[in-house]
């Protein structure tokens, strides 16, 4: 039997590279995927590529609660259940915001990218949460970023938002544990999607895979087959934990 067999999974940023792999993987696996982005171009292009019964797509901006609420109505309406909530979304890559220094990065700056990689997870695990509590069962999977755990000296917003997403999974583990809910973290290190790689120059992509003992860049199914695993059964005793996917860059 596929690990998902029959769960609903909601996907957050699913127009996206890692993202989208992370749909492909959780249909595979067997679960009703309610996939979300702005661009339903995108979504709409997924969904034809999947061609599968087990996929919803809608037009969701994590930064906007009323659109936020029109996807929970369409998943409950539809399926009267959420078993897994995956936050990908996350704000697009600013090479220029990336390298200014703190002390030139503006309260609005910090506040956009908070407004979509932290509000945003928080805005959807705060509507799932009821609803798991309510099964007795679900999963909360938010994606950081390694820099949330060591820090850098650059991309100071993103690190900020990323951080925070850390403690938002704690919490969830704390408060909702004994109602059968888990939360985690991923993590990632440099993992090859074209938003990513496009802004750097070939000598800095070399760096950014040098970073790591396997010198390379991870592959967003090798992000995706991570949920998988922790959406399952097989993970019910693992919760709150930050689990990393660098090739082995940071290690705790
Ligand atoms: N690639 C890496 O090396 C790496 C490393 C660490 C962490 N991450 C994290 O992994 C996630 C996916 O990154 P990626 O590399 O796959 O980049 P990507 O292709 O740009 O994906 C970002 C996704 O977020 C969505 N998004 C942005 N703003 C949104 C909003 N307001 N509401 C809903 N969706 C929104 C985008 O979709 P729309 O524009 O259609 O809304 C897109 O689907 C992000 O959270 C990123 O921070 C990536």
């Amino acid at each position: 039997m596929p690990l998902l067999d029959g769960r609903v999974c909601i996907v957050t940023g699913a127009s996206g590279e890692i993202g989208s792999v992370v749909v492909e993987e959780l249909v595979r696996e067997g679960a009703i995927v309610c996939a979300g982005a702005r661009r339903e171009d995108k979504l709409r292009e997924l969904a034809a590529r999947l061609s599968s019964d087990k996929i919803r797509v809608k037009r969701l901006d994590v930064s906007s609660p009323s659109s936020v609420d029109d996807f929970f109505n369409m998943v409950l309406g539809e399926f009267g259940r959420v078993d897994c909530l995956v936050n990908v979304a996350g704000y697009p890559m600013d090479r220029d915001l990336w390298f200014k220094h703190l002390h030139e990065v503006s309260e609005e700056e910090v506040l956009a990218v908070m407004q979509v990689d932290f509000m945003g997870s928080l805005r959807c695990a705060v509507r799932a949460i009821p609803i798991m509590v309510k099964q007795h069962g679900g999963v909360v999977i938010n994606i950081s970023s390694t820099p949330a755990i060591t820090g850098q000296s650059h991309g100071a917003a993103y690190t900020f938002a990323k951080a925070a997403l850390i403690s938002l999974t704690k919490h969830i583990t704390q408060e909702y544990a004994k109602y059968g809910v888990r939360a985690y973290t991923l993590a990632l290190g440099n993992i090859k999607t074209k938003p990513t790689t496009s802004v750097l120059s070939e000598e800095e992509f070399k760096a950014a895979a040098a970073e790591a003992p396997a010198n390379r860049w991870g592959e967003p199914r090798e992000v995706a087959s991570v949920i998988s695993f922790l959406c399952s059964d097989k993970a019910s005793f693992i919760n709150g934990q930050t689990i990393i996917i660098d090739g082995g860059a940071v290690m705790r």
